[in-house]
């Protein structure tokens, strides 16, 4: 059986857990990583038992010399880009770590780049593959709602703000926003079919992590992204989004996620309040409600939901490597990741200028 040719780009967290599922595959060969750190991809690559992969420090050598059929991008989100495109241009597939970019000018160069070399690029947001945010689609696209009006979503953490790589502006770009910001912005607007965003006004703040009484010393210093983040989207369709999204804050949640419609609303309550929100990284959330009428009368009806345990990152890796097997889209296109994209984008440039922004993308996407 001639193997899938898999190379690794940045070999620090998250590359662990595609190793992982790649490891568990017999149509997939990892032959190579790299890494910008001296020894790092060498270390990762010996940590599977892969000592005939090869390890370089410069990404750009290791795709001319390899020559890998796909790679996992998985760099911190200012490389997704740079990484993304050299990869598509030396003839690779692409699956790109969540958040697509920083910028959405970096997202759109992505998409030019893709349609250029014919390869699919899909991002990992591993949360669809979750039986209950499935069973929030399922209810969203069996029209139940009627005609969808307002959203609100977000929450986050009373008290979870990472170190590494991510609170430092030049290296992850945007803070909570984008780390697990894009994952509510993606369970609702998925459900919904992605209608295009037009405008935002947001606001981002940063009193949590650059304050050494919640933050370590060391990490205080170097905080330069947002801790928490609330934005007012207009989106095509004349459907509002109300977001909000925290690392750090004081109260246990901002609420549930609630999607209102002209003939009925759907609730999911946050996984648990303390900690997290509903469609977080891991897929979770709490108990789904139907706000409906019958026979004239309010009531609700609760929407049976389990958690099947799935292996979201396993799936989330084999749809990737299904989907050049078999000649298929990519399950995560960037077409429906751009608008989570634009409005990332709309909340720092809104944020920054202190006014509403207008979404401007290109007719043909
Ligand atoms: N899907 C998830 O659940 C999940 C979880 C954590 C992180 N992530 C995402 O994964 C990405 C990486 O996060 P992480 O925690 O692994 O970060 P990390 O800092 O641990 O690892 C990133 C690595 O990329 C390397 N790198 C950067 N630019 C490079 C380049 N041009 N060529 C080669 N190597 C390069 C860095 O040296 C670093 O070792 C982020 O975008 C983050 O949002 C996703």
């Amino acid at each position: 059986m001639k193997k899938l040719r898999i190379a690794i780009i940045g070999t620090g967290g998250i590359a662990h857990a595609h190793m992982r599922a790649y490891a568990q595959m017999e149509d997939v060969e990892i032959v190579a990583g790299s890494d910008l750190i001296p020894g790092k991809a060498r270390a990762f690559l010996d940590e599977f038992g892969l000592t005939d992969a090869k390890d370089y420090e410069n990404t750009q050598t290791m795709l001319d010399e390899m020559k890998p059929d796909a790679v996992s991008v998985c760099t911190y989100n200012s490389t997704h880009a740079e990484c993304t495109i050299q990869a598509l241009r030396a003839g690779c597939h692409v699956l790109l770590e969540k958040p697509m970019t920083v910028h959405l000018d970096e997202a759109l160069e992505i998409m030019k780049a893709e349609k250029e070399a014919g390869k699919i690029v899909t991002i990992g947001f591993q949360p669809r593959y979750d039986s209950r945010m499935r069973k929030i689609k399922e209810v969203v696209d069996s029209g139940v709602l009627g005609k969808i009006y307002y959203i609100q979503t977000g929450g986050g953490r009373r008290r979870g703000i990472p170190g590494s790589t991510f609170i430092e502006k030049d290296l992850a770009g945007v803070g909570a926003l984008a780390d697990i910001g894009c994952y509510a912005l993606d369970m609702v607007l998925n459900a919904i079919g992605y209608p295009k965003p037009l405008t935002v006004s947001a606001s981002a703040y940063d009193y949590f992590g650059k304050n050494p009484k919640y933050t370590p010393e060391a990490d205080a210093k170097r905080f330069s992204v947002d801790d928490f983040s609330a934005a007012f989207i207009r989106l095509e369709g004349g459907i509002t989004l109300d977001f909000r999204m925290s690392w750090a804050m004081h109260m246990n949640t901002t609420g549930a996620t609630i999607i209102l419609g002209t003939d009925a609303g759907l609730r999911i309550e946050p996984a648990n309040p303390e900690s997290l929100w509903g469609g977080a990284w891991d897929g979770s959330c709490g108990d789904v409600t139907l706000f409906h009428d019958q026979f004239g009368t309010p009531t609700y009806t609760p929407v049976p939901l389990t958690d099947q345990g799935e292996d979201r990152f396993y799936l989330k890796v084999r749809s990737f490597v299904d989907a050049i097997l078999e000649g298929k889209p990519a399950p995560i296109p960037t077409s429906q990741i751009i608008y989570n994209q634009a409005i990332i984008d709309g909340i720092i440039r809104s944020s920054e200028s202190g006014h509403e922004v207008a979404v401007e993308l290109p007719e043909n996407l």
